[in-house]
């Protein structure tokens, strides 16, 4: 595959039933998000290399071909292709852009991944380190799957997918909303995202060329979506990955210039990568950007990692491409900008301007096998209870949410069992675990969001009410 073949043979997106065509022919040849989803389980499960699942498909069944040419990236003879798939379905992937000849048959220009009934278009692994280097499109990243299950799933007006990539948030977001405006700078994305939409028949998705918020000027909207090129790296050498401005001051430029595109109450939801920079702790960092952002603020941050391991982390993912002195040159340089460590974060922004804001940060592994917007906007909820002066708060009904187990470690204690201690464990999505007085942890099944605080909260005092909605413990009901 050459520069050429990819970039200056874009998909055909003029006719969307031509794109309508192809998904309707890769359904009746069996190439389905179960179908797919079990070839690559099934294999994985076989403790072989992803790499060989190409030497493994053999282009005996028409899924195999597609799986080679639009999974893997590996060429299947032109013949064998056209028996598998027929004349009518090859000339149709031929006329849409979707094959490229290369030595020793055909390929997938682009891999298409299908979950459930969404197709989604990104360009092939080994593409990333070559001459489309600056122009690859990423596919399903970890950044993509933790942003996309943060987002509240409700009614929207108007979503901006900011750096949409082949648009997968755009997609994710399209059953709930009116109209979804996705911009990128990368016009291959662009074309991919087009394309997808097409096949997925998403008629409410406008895709634009921008510079972050260049083609928006002027527009709001009542959610943003932003998984940003957010790696912190010596150099600009993708699109998908560097922001070009050096350190995390790409990914500070679309926070702090959120608000300017939100309607008020809008949300901005972003995954990125903020350093502890000069002394400065990431939270500190964001706080400082946010601070006169007229915005109420979540910050979700996993673990903190060394500048050093970082760097080590993302050098190893580009394998035998790297050059040497890599690792080295690349923790130089967060060195030289006094980046002491990198935080990966989700922050969410809510506008809420003319008020006193606040700004809640805390620290969770995300699961990204359910949504979890329910519970991000829970934590706003709750912000905005603790806001209430004690008289308001105790009139509060408040119950413990569905996804807060306890658990108490009992020892015996003259011929009886007492707790020891206890533990909240939040089981879904954004998954905690926070140690609890076993009192006040027995006191919990009170606030069953029928009575008053005031009514349920028995011996417990106001401050440790307070903590406990703070830690979304306990939720409000009715507000
Ligand atoms: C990490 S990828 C995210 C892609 C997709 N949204 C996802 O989550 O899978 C970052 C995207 O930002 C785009 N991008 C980079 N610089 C940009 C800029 N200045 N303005 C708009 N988009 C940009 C890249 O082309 C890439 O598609």
């Amino acid at each position: 595959m050459t520069l050429q073949d990819l970039m200056l043979a874009p998909l055909r997106v003029e006719d969307s039933g031509l794109a309508l065509r192809v998904r309707k022919g890769l359904l009746s040849l069996g190439y389905t998000g179960e179908a797919v989803g079990a070839a690559l389980a099934g294999f994985r499960q076989s403790g072989l290399g992803y790499e060989s699942l190409g030497d493994h498909l053999v282009p005996a069944t028409p899924l195999a071909c597609l799986m080679r040419a639009f999974v893997l990236g590996v060429p299947t003879a032109e013949e064998a292709m056209r028996q598998q798939v027929g004349n009518d379905f090859f000339a149709l992937c031929e006329t849409a852009g979707l094959w490229t000849r290369v030595d020793g048959g055909v390929v997938g220009t682009v891999v298409i991944m299908v979950d459930g009934k969404t197709f989604l278009l990104s360009d092939h692994g080994n593409a990333r380190l070559g001459e489309l280097a600056m122009y690859w499109v990423m596919g399903i990243g970890t950044s993509t799957m933790k942003l996309a299950c943060s987002v509240h799933q409700r009614p929207y007006e108007r979503v901006l997918d900011l750096c949409c990539g082949g648009g997968i948030h755009a997609y994710m977001v399209s059953p709930f909303a009116k109209q979804v405006v996705a911009v990128d700078r990368n016009p291959r994305a662009l074309n991919l995202g087009r394309f997808g939409a097409a096949m997925n028949k998403f008629g409410n998705i406008e895709f634009r060329e921008s510079d972050c918020y260049s083609a928006v000027a002027g527009e709001e909207f009542d959610a943003i979506i932003c998984n940003p090129p957010y790696v912190l790296t010596p150099d600009r050498q993708t699109y998908y990955r560097d922001g070009g401005m050096g350190g995390d001051r790409f990914a500070e430029k679309i926070l702090r210039e959120a608000p300017g595109y939100l309607r008020e109450g809008g949300f901005a939801y972003v995954m990125c990568d903020v350093a502890s920079m000069d002394g400065a702790s990431s939270e500190a960092r964001l706080q400082a950007w946010l601070g006169e952002a007229g915005c109420d603020v979540v910050a979700v941050g996993a673990k903190a990692v060394d500048a050093s391991t970082y760097a080590r982390n993302w050098v190893r993912k580009d394998g035998d491409a790297v050059k040497p002195g890599e690792e080295k040159r690349w923790a130089e340089s967060l060195r030289e900008l006094g980046i002491a460590s990198v935080t990966n974060m989700l922050i969410v922004l809510r506008k809420r301007t003319g008020a006193s804001n606040w700004f809640r940060s805390e620290t969770a592994s995300i699961d990204v096998r359910v949504n979890y917007g329910a519970q991000v906007a829970r934590r706003f909820v709750c912000q905005d209870v603790l806001q209430l002066d004690d008289g308001a708060l105790l009139t509060t009904r408040l119950r413990v949410p569905a996804d807060v187990r306890l658990s108490n470690t009992m020892r015996t204690d003259g011929g009886r069992w007492v707790a020891e201690s206890s533990k909240i464990t939040f089981v879904e999505g954004l998954q905690q675990e926070y140690s609890i007085d076993p009192q006040m942890a027995a006191g919990l099944a009170a606030f069953d969001g029928t009575k008053k605080a005031g009514d349920a909260m028995g011996k417990m005092r106001v401050g440790h009410l307070r903590h406990l909605i703070a830690s979304a413990v306990l939720e409000p009901v009715g507000i």
